[in-house]
């Protein structure tokens, strides 16, 4: 008798809402058992019990946050358990602040980072030794079309964005010829809940700019599957990245001075 199939396992951070509660249901649509993670535990219960009735998808969940150390550790310790191995991590969860730089403070400039940079240092780490080992696994780090444009204010959330891109392609490169593939997923704009939690007013965005998180979702699993390290899907972000990655930075910095970066003299 043929041995029954393995389930395939992704572990998503950030699942709960947006992007990331759009990779799980694409993810349960495509058979993989999850294991998600976020800080909120009712709505981590609701979506793995939706998840569930809608795909018959086992679902674990741990409840941590990323922006300590705990929550990494607790996150890293299921990734490199061996005996349960994870197939595809899907580095999710993020944050930007509505703060020009020398407004914030270095507790929420050390949350930003915990999350968007250090905790996907982290949990790739946690991961990548098995899947060379195994010759097999993935790794989606969401990014951010921002990440080529260090140049655009909106805090340090850009800075944090060209981290994981640039990490992404650094590590993929290095991993590149043991089975094991690593994509930075680029984003523009995307109907979530992130602007509103930064308290960013997005009223003024026209409606062309924004995309749909299912189908930013399956223009990456695509180009995953295409062994493309970098993705970025639309044709609109395609060219705003072309634009950003090759016009002179002199420029760019000009056009950022004009923008809503600026800090007026009265808030300092
Ligand atoms: N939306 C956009 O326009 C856009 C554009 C480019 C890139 N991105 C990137 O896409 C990713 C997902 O963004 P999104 O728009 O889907 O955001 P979202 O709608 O705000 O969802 C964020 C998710 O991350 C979780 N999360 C937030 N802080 C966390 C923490 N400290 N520890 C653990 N989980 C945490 C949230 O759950 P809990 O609150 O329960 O923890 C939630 O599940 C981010 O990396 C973001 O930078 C977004």
């Amino acid at each position: 008798m043929a041995a029954p199939a393995q389930t395939r396992t992704a572990l998503i951070t950030g699942a709960t809402a947006g992007i990331g509660a759009a990779f799980a249901r694409r993810l349960a649509a495509d058979g993989y058992a999850l294991v998600i993670v976020a800080r909120d535990a009712q709505r981590l219960a609701s979506t793995a019990e939706a998840l569930t009735a809608g795909h018959g998808t086992t679902v674990d969940i741990i409840q941590a946050d990323l922006s300590t150390e705990e929550g990494r550790e607790r996150v890293a310790a299921r990734l490199s358990d061996e005996q349960r191995p994870v197939d595809l991590l899907v580095n999710n969860a993020g944050l930007s602040l509505n703060t020009s730089f020398v407004l914030s403070t270095p507790e929420r400039e050390a949350t930003l980072l915990g999350v968007n940079v250090h905790a996907v240092m982290r949990l790739t780490l946690a991961v990548l030794p098995g899947m060379v080992r195994r010759r097999s696994g993935s790794v989606i780090n969401v990014s951010s079309v921002s990440g080529f444009a260090a140049a655009m204010p909106g805090s340090t959330y850009p800075a944090s964005k060209a981290w994981v891109t640039n990490f992404t392609e650094s590590v993929a490169s290095s991993v590149a010829g043991f089975g094991v593939r690593l994509m930075a997923l680029c984003p523009g704009y995307v109907r979530s809940e992130f602007h509103g939690r930064a308290g960013i007013d997005m009223s003024k965005t026209p409606n062309f700019l924004w995309l749909d998180a299912d189908e930013l979702v399956r223009d990456a699993m695509r180009d995953l599957k295409r062994g493309k390290v970098i993705s970025v899907p639309s044709w609109k972000y395609k060219t705003v990245v072309f634009a950003m990655r090759y016009l002179p930075r002199g420029l760019l910095q000009r056009a950022a001075r004009d923008t809503r970066g600026r800090i007026g003299r009265d808030e300092i």
